[in-house]
């Protein structure tokens, strides 16, 4: 059913031609089979509830609310708590218990806006928040994932979410001073005195989630996925999914581009986010258009929305993925939650999937990428 809707210095080794790359390794076969003869993922708890998804032992709501944007301005400009409360609270209404946030978004002022959204209904919801950069000055520093670091952080996070406990506590990026086996230790320590209940990671190599959950079992792991930024097909989601971990992909309107958010004359300002993603440059747009295009043929086909669309084909590819998108505006959380509507036929599924794959992408990460730590 169609919502009514209107209508780190990561990527140095990003190059149209690793781009490239991504298209061709991206296909279902890029997937292994993780499926036993009795039909069930192996490693995947089942809900107890089937309107909901697991990460790893976490039951959570099948989409969240990716609340990064509301005060740190990084798609738009900073909003208004009195705007954003009722966005949160709306979501909840709308069925969402999961959100996301990190201290890092502000720097502190989303895990305050978040915390006074969900006090009155704190122990309805979930909410996800990371560690992992220098906030000292005020400002985002460098990486520090040194333990003490970890649990002097963690107390300001609990005071600005107003919570005695975080239900998933990530690592947003690998300290690379730290072992992640160190991090995990910590974390593991938070657990056990209760200040967390889960542990995540973010945008991470294999090598590391399986060091990481050999120490400390790790409930999702969170990196950048969508229609358009495939790199992570190479490996990772089938690690989850092998390790019984849930995946959260960020990015899967891929910043509002599959929403329809832009065209191909969108150009950004210097000082906008937008101009340091490498797929946002006029080159790449041009390029993605295709997939835009071919991406409202299906919400066309299923009278959904493009942004229904970006998402049911996300979710569609395993049962463990749980997006979180990011929006500012109620009709979009609404519109985003219609997604729950839409399924795929597996033969859908290979035709979406044959038609992505011939699409050129350009300033994406090449497969290579998802084997490294960002
Ligand atoms: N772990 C990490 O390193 C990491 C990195 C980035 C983000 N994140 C988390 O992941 C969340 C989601 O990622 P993201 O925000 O970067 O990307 P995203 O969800 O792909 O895109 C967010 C953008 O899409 C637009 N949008 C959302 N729903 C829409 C709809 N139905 N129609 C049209 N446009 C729509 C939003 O605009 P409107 O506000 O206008 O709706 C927003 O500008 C973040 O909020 C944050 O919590 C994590």
């Amino acid at each position: 059913m169609k919502a009514k809707g209107n209508n780190l210095n990561r990527r140095n080794f990003i190059s149209k031609s690793a781009l490239l790359g991504a298209g061709m390794v991206a296909g279902p076969l890029a997937f292994s089979n993780e499926k036993s003869s009795t039909g069930k993922i192996e490693g995947l708890k089942a809900a107890s509830n089937p309107e909901k998804r697991m990460l790893g032992a976490l039951e959570v709501s099948p989409i969240g609310l990716g609340c990064m944007s509301m005060k740190s301005g990084s798609y738009n400009p900073p909003r208004d708590k009195k705007d954003m409360i009722p966005v949160i609270r709306g979501a909840v209404d709308l069925g969402v218990n999961f959100f996301d946030t990190a201290e890092v978004y502000g720097p502190f002022t989303d895990e305050e806006l978040v915390g006074e959204a969900l006090a009155p209904m704190r122990n309805e919801v979930v909410i996800a928040s990371k560690f992992g950069f220098d906030l000292t000055s005020g400002q985002r520093g460098g990486r520090n994932s040194k333990p003490e670091f970890i649990k002097q952080a963690v107390e300001g996070m609990l005071k600005r979410l107003r919570t005695d406990r975080i239900d998933l506590l990530y690592l947003h990026r690998l300290d690379p001073n730290v072992p992640v086996e160190d991090v995990a230790g910590t974390v593991k320590n938070l657990i056990k005195e209760g200040k967390a209940l889960h542990f995540g990671l973010s945008e991470v190599s294999p090598t590391t989630i399986r060091k990481a959950h050999a120490e400390q079992p790790v409930a999702a792991v969170q990196s950048e996925y969508s229609m358009i930024q495939r790199a992570l097909e190479n490996e990772v989601i089938d690690t989850c999914g092998e390790l019984g971990i849930g995946f959260v992909p960020w990015g899967a309107v891929n910043r509002g581009f599959l929403g329809d958010k832009f065209n191909e004359y969108s150009r950004f300002s210097a000082d906008s986010r937008f101009a340091s993603v490498p797929y946002f440059t006029p080159e790449a747009i041009k390029a993605h258009m295709k997939v835009l295009i071919l991406v409202r043929e299906w919400a066309r086909k299923k009278d959904a929305t493009p942004a229904q669309i970006a998402l049911a084909w996300v979710m569609a590819q395993k049962p463990y993925i749980v997006p979180i998108p990011g929006t500012t505006k109620l009709h979009h959380m609404k519109e985003n939650m219609g997604t729950l509507n839409i399924k795929f036929t597996n033969t859908e599924l290979m035709e979406f999937r044959g038609a992505l794959e011939k699409i050129p992408l350009v300033g994406v990460r090449g497969p290579e990428t998802a084997l490294i730590d960002q």
